[in-house]
């Protein structure tokens, strides 16, 4: 990626904080935004009966909801990008309106399978069933307008640059449900979710990008029925959890927690004070494995705390 587009973790925070803020401040003026996809269930009807919500996009944006974006170059734009989020159990669908971009003056249009800050991928390649090659849908190869492109989460994103005033392009942006939600960021500081991973090998990550309380309040790994002896380490097992904190987004790269391969049923609490925390389930295929967990975010009294007995030094640990 351009080393001109980068945005630390912490400042994507503040900004889904400031777009919080605004979608509030927009409803009290009776316009229909919620950036935070907390749609409201007027808005919600609308869209089913075929009012298709449009704006415009501004070179750095994060968008939620269903609709049809259009971006227009003032000037050169070199850097740009859009972060698309949806609830936990969706995929993100999108396909362009129109495009007109200059590929061979140097202008490109990619979609990206997830987010990347700082060169840091979510889900991450230990995650993600596609190697990272294959996770880019580069407009200039295709030229395809009509092709759909379709996240494999509930997160995407756009990147562009365009060197021609008055070049741009429009697309539609839906979400469709997500039977087997895998790899998640929370759009929300709080939330509840079950984790089901059925005789799949593979890797399911859930990103909560606040300082979080996680309670996980049931987790069956295997067999329900098998007896359950609590282990002393996790080593050699073949299906298990980890939570990890860290103040970046990719999981591979943060530093584990809690590791727990037994199954329980029964409250379990952890505080992470970093700026994400992610819950992981290492899955064999040999079972159905399922984790219920319900999260809040850590109120600034909990930081302080968390904070005055250096709690918080591995977020920062390197790798
Ligand atoms: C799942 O993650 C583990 C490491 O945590 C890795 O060894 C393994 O290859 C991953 N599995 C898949 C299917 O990607």
């Amino acid at each position: 990626m351009s080393s001109g587009f980068k945005v630390p973790l912490h400042i994507l925070l503040l900004w889904l904080v400031i777009l919080q803020g605004q979608a509030r401040y927009i409803e009290k003026n009776e316009v229909v935004e919620d950036t935070l996809g907390l749609l409201n269930t007027e808005l919600k009807r609308e869209l089913s009966q075929g009012y298709i919500y449009s704006r415009n996009l501004k070179c750095v944006d994060m968008l939620s909801v269903d609709g049809r974006f259009t971006f227009s170059a003032d000037q050169p734009q070199l850097h740009c990008g859009t972060f698309f989020i949806g609830n936990p159990d969706e995929i993100i669908s999108l396909e362009y309106n129109y495009v007109n971009i200059d590929c061979q003056g140097g202008d490109f249009l990619k979609v990206f399978d997830g987010w990347i800050l700082k060169g840091e991928k979510f889900p991450s390649t230990l995650d993600h069933p596609l190697p990272t090659s294959e996770r880019y849908t580069d407009f200039c190869d295709s030229n395809n307008i009509r092709t759909e492109i379709r996240s494999s989460q509930n997160v995407a994103m756009l990147f562009f640059r365009i060197h021609t005033p008055g070049n741009g392009f429009t697309l539609t942006v839906k979400k469709l449900v997500n039977p087997f939600p895998c790899n998640v960021i929370s759009q929300t500081p709080d939330g509840r979710f079950t984790l089901v991973i059925p005789h799949q090998k593979r890797n399911c990550s859930f990103s909560i990008i606040y300082p979080t309380e996680i309670r996980i309040s049931e987790l069956t790994l295997g067999h329900f029925n098998d007896l359950q002896i609590p282990a002393q380490s996790c080593a050699g097992a073949t299906d298990f959890v980890q939570l990890l904190g860290g103040n970046r987004l990719d999981p591979s790269r943060m530093y584990p927690v809690a590791d727990i391969c037994y199954s329980f049923s029964g409250p379990a609490q952890m505080k992470v004070s970093c700026d994400n925390t992610v819950v992981r389930i290492v899955s064999s295929g040999k079972y159905i494995n399922r984790l219920t967990f319900e999260y809040s975010q850590l109120g600034r009294h909990e930081l302080d705390k968390q904070n005055e007995n250096g709690v918080e030094d591995f977020c920062y640990a390197a790798d």
